[in-house]
C-alpha cells in the first residue's frame, strides 16, 4: 500500500555555516530515509528551512556588523549551498521569514491564549536606558558572584564554571554599549506546560520512539513547568496583543510552527496551495522528525503541547529520531576555535559519496562518534573503493576485455551459483529494515557485506581461468546481479555514485525513475551492450590526508591565538608632553617597490600633502607593492632620518603586528598631511 510520508529536519539557525556534525545528525539520516522512502514507491515529502530569529542571530549579526535579516539571508544562503554540496533532496527549503510563518504562530498564540493555556506574568529583568531596551542575558556581562571575575556572562562564568540568574551578577553592564543596567518591572507571556503532563503521558506511551528520546523525554516529563514565549527584543515575531508592543516571541516558540509554514509555502510554489493539507490534516500520513540530541524536549514535549492546545487538528510527531552529537578529531567542531573544515575545500579533493558514506558507516546513532581524517581515509580507500568499487570495476572491464561487453548467458546454475542468490536476497531484505528503521550504520555495513559477498564469489570463481566457457558466463550475469542490486541498496546513501553505476549497465532512465522492487529484479536482458565503465572513486592518498591535517592544526593555532592575543606587557607611563612632541601625518602611498638586497623592506613614496617622503618599511611579505598604492596610513613625520642599506629613510609608517601577521594602520576620510593627535 502507497503511504504518504512527511520528513522535517530541524530548522537549523541562519547564523552561521553547517558543518559535518549538523549534517550527520539531522539531514544525512533524513535524506537517505527520504530516498528510500521514495524508492519504496511511497508518496514523500521532505521539508527543512532556516530558523532565523532569536538571540542568537542578533547577536551574531551585531558582531558581523549586519541587521538581522542581512544575517539570516546571508546564511539561508550559504547553507543552501551547503545542502546541495552534500546532495540533501528537500522537496523544499524554506525559512521562518516567508509571508506564511508569522500569521500561523500568531494563530497558534491566540487559540493558546484563548484556551487558557496562556498567561501573562510580571518579572524583572535588567533594562538598558541608554539603548532603551531590555537586555537578554547573553548581552550581559557584570562581576561573578562567586569567583570576582569581572567579565562574566550573563548565566554563567566563563572563569569558574558559576552558573547563576543574571540578577545576581554584580555590576551589571551591557556587553554591546558598556552601559548599566537597571532592574525593571516586564511583562511576559508563559506557556502553562504542566497543563498537558497527562496528554503527553499518553503522547509517549503510544509512540515506539528509540530509547534515547523516550527516556529524556520521560525524565522532562516529571518536571514540566511553564515558560516564558516571549521576548523583550525587536527581532522576531511581533505578539499580537495591544499591551505587548515591542515583545516578540521566543524563537522555540515560533520555529517548530515552520515546518508547517514550510509546507504551506512549498504547496504555494507548486501552485496547489491546499496539497499542504494532507500531510499536515490527515491522520493516515506518517510524519517523522529528524534532529539532534539537543532538540528533543522542543520536538517530543514543547511542541506537541502547543499543537494540543490550539484549535487545528495538526498532525503530532509519530516518529522522532534524535542523533547524537558529531565530533572532530576528538572535539567538539568549532567555527572560533578553527575546528573545521573548510567545506569548498573539502569537495575540490574529495566526492560527496565519500563524505556521505563515512557520515553513514560512524554516524552518532547510539552514542557519540567523530569524524577523523585516518578513518576517513581508511573507509574511502578500503571499503568504497577496495570492495564496492572493486567489484563493479573488475566485473565491467573484464565483460569488456573479455566478453564483447555484451551481458552474459545463464547457463543452469550450480550450488554455489544459488546461494550466491539466496545470500544476496537475505541482505537485500535485511538492509530495507536498517533504511525503515533509520540505522544508517547497519546499512552502510550492508552494503559492503553485499560488495564483499560480489567479490568473494568472483575469486571463488576464477572465471579468468576459462574465459568464455558457459560457467564463466553464469558467473559474470550474476556478478552484474549483484551490481544491479549494490546500486540499488546504496542509493539511499551513495546517491550519485549509484545512478553511475546504474548507467554502466547500459541503462537510460535514471535510477531514481524506478521502484526498490524493481531495481531488485535482475533487469539486464542478454546481450545487450554494456558501455564502457569508469573508475566510481579514486584512491586518497596519504599526502593529501597529511595536508588536511596540517591545515587544520595551522587553522587552529591562528584561531586560538585572535581569540587570546598574547597581548606585550605596558611600557612605563609618559606624560602627556612626551606625546605631544610626536608629529603624527597622515601619508597617501603613491609609490612602493621591494628593496633590493632585503627580504624584509619595502620602499614607499609617501605623499604628506605638503612634501613627499622616502620610506622604508619592514612589511615586505605581508603586502605586495602594487596593493599599498591608494593607501592612506599613519606617518610618525618628525622621525630623524636614518639611513638603511644605502637608502635614507625620512619617517616611519604604523602597523600592528600579532606573530605572523602584520597590518598597516589606516585612516580613509582624512586627506593626506592632517595631524593625528
Ligand atoms: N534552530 C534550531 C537549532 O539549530 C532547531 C530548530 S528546530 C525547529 O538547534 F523545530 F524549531 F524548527
Ligand atoms: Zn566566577
Amino acid at each position: 500500500m502507497k503511504k504518504r510520508i512527511l520528513i522535517t529536519s530541524a530548522l537549523p539557525y541562519a547564523n552561521g555555516p553547517l558543518h559535518f556534525g549538523h549534517i550527520a545528525g539531522a539531514y544525512l539520516p533524513a535524506d537517505c530515509y527520504a530516498r528510500f522512502e521514495r524508492l519504496k514507491g511511497h508518496e514523500v515529502l521532505f521539508i527543512s528551512g532556516s530558523d532565523e530569529y532569536g538571540v542568537a542571530i542578533t547577536l551574531s549579526a551585531e558582531l558581523a556588523n549586519r541587521t538581522p535579516q542581512e544575517q539570516a539571508d546571508h546564511f539561508h544562503q550559504v547553507n543552501q549551498e551547503i545542502f546541495e554540496k552534500f546532495s540533501i533532496s528537500f522537496d523544499h527549503f524554506s525559512r521562518t521569514t516567508t509571508p506564511e510563518h508569522a500569521p500561523l504562530v500568531q494563530q497558534f498564540f491566540n487559540d493558546l491564549l484563548a484556551n487558557g493555556y496562556i498567561e501573562a506574568r510580571m518579572s524583572e529583568q535588567f533594562y538598558s536606558e541608554s539603548d532603551r531596551r531590555f537586555l537578554a542575558d547573553r548581552y550581559i556581562v557584570g562581576t561573578c558572584p562567586k569567583c570576582g571575575f569581572e567579565e562574566a556572562r550573563g548565566d554563567e562564568c566563563q572563569k569558574c564554571g558559576a552558573s547563576y540568574e543574571s540578577t545576581e551578577l554584580k555590576q551589571p553592564r551591557s556587553k554591546l554599549s558598556g552601559a548599566t543596567l537597571t532592574l525593571k518591572e516586564t511583562e511576559h507571556w508563559f506557556l502553562l506546560f504542566g497543563r498537558f503532563k497527562e496528554e503527553l503521558e499518553k503522547l509517549l506511551n503510544a509512540r515506539l520512539w528509540k530509547s534515547n528520546v523516550t527516556h529524556f523525554a520521560r525524565s522532562y516529563i516529571e518536571s514540566l513547568h511553564e515558560r516564558a514565549i516571549t521576548r523583550d527584543l525587536e527581532w522576531g515575531i511581533p505578539v499580537p496583543l495591544d499591551k505587548a508592543k515591542n515583545k516578540v516571541f521566543y524563537v522555540w516558540f515560533d520555529a517548530p510552527i515552520g515546518y508547517i509554514s514550510a509546507t504551506q509555502a512549498w504547496a504555494k510554489q507548486q501552485k496547489e496551495a491546499n496539497a499542504w493539507k494532507k500531510y499536515w490534516l490527515d491522520p493516515q500520513t506518517h510524519y517523522v522528525q529528524f534532529m539532534g540530541k539537543d532538540n528533543v524536549p522542543f520536538h517530543a514535549m514543547f511542541f506537541p503541547a502547543m499543537i494540543l492546545g490550539q484549535n487545528q487538528p495538526y498532525k503530532i510527531v509519530d516518529d522522532l529520531v534524535a542523533n547524537e552529537f558529531y565530533n572532530f578529531e576528538g572535539k567538539k567542531f568549532s567555527k572560533s576555535e578553527g575546528w573545521t573544515i573548510d567545506l569548498d575545500n573539502f569537495f575540490r579533493h574529495f566526492h560527496v559519496d565519500q563524505i556521505r558514506y563515512t557520515l553513514a558507516a560512524n554516524a552518532p546513532e547510539s552514542g557519540d562518534s567523530e569524524f577523523t581524517w585516518r578513518d576517513f581515509q581508511l573507509r574511502c580507500n578500503g571499503e568504497l573503493l577496495g570492495k564496492y568499487g572493486n567489484l563493479v570495476n573488475r566485473v565491467l572491464v573484464f565483460l569488456q576485455n573479455k566478453l564483447q561487453a555484451k551481458v552474459p548467458k545463464r547457463a543452469p546454475l550450480e550450488e554455489i551459483d544459488h546461494r550466491f542468490l539466496s545470500d544476496m536476497q537475505r541482505i537485500t531484505l535485511a538492509i530495507e529494515e536498517s533504511y525503515a528503521t533509520y540505522h544508517l550504520r547497519r546499512a552502510a555495513q550492508q552494503i559492503m557485506e553485499l560488495a564483499q559477498l560480489g567479490n568473494t564469489y568472483f575469486d571463488a570463481k576464477t572465471p579468468w581461468k576459462v574465459v568464455d566457457s558457459p560457467a564463466t558466463q553464469t558467473t559474470l550475469s550474476l556478478c552484474l546481479e549483484c551490481i544491479q542490486k549494490l546500486a540499488c541498496i546504496s542509493y539511499p546513501i551513495l546517491s550519485q555514485t549509484a545512478e553511475r553505476v546504474w548507467e554502466m549497465l547500459g541503462n537510460h532512465q535514471p535510477l531514481s525513475h524506478f521502484t526498490w522492487n524493481e531495481l531488485l529484479e535482475f533487469s539486464l536482458e542478454e546481450g545487450r551492450q554494456l558501455p564502457k565503465p569508469s573508475i566510481l572513486f579514486q584512491k586518497i592518498e596519504d599526502e593529501v590526508i597529511e595536508q588536511q591535517i596540517a591545515l587544520l592544526q595551522q587553522r587552529h593555532e591562528v584561531a586560538l591565538k585572535k581569540k587570546d592575543p598574547p597581548y606585550a606587557p605596558l611600557k612605563p607611563m609618559i606624560g602627556i608632553e612626551s606625546v605631544d612632541q610626536l608629529d603624527l601625518r597622515v601619508g597617501l602611498i603613491v609609490a612602493a617597490e621591494k628593496l633590493k638586497k632585503s627580504k624584509k623592506l619595502l620602499q614607499l613614496e609617501v605623499d604628506l600633502g605638503f612634501e613627499r617622503r622616502t620610506i622604508l618599511s619592514g612589511i615586505s611579505g605581508h603586502y605586495a607593492p602594487e596593493e599599498l598604492i591608494g593607501k592612506k596610513v599613519i606617518v610618525v613625520a618628525n622621525l630623524k632620518p636614518a639611513k638603511l642599506m644605502g637608502v635614507e629613510s625620512q619617517g616611519m609608517v604604523l602597523a600592528g603586528s600579532l606573530d605572523q601577521a602584520l597590518e598597516l594602520a589606516t585612516v580613509e576620510g582624512l586627506p593626506a598631511g592632517t595631524s593625528i593627535s
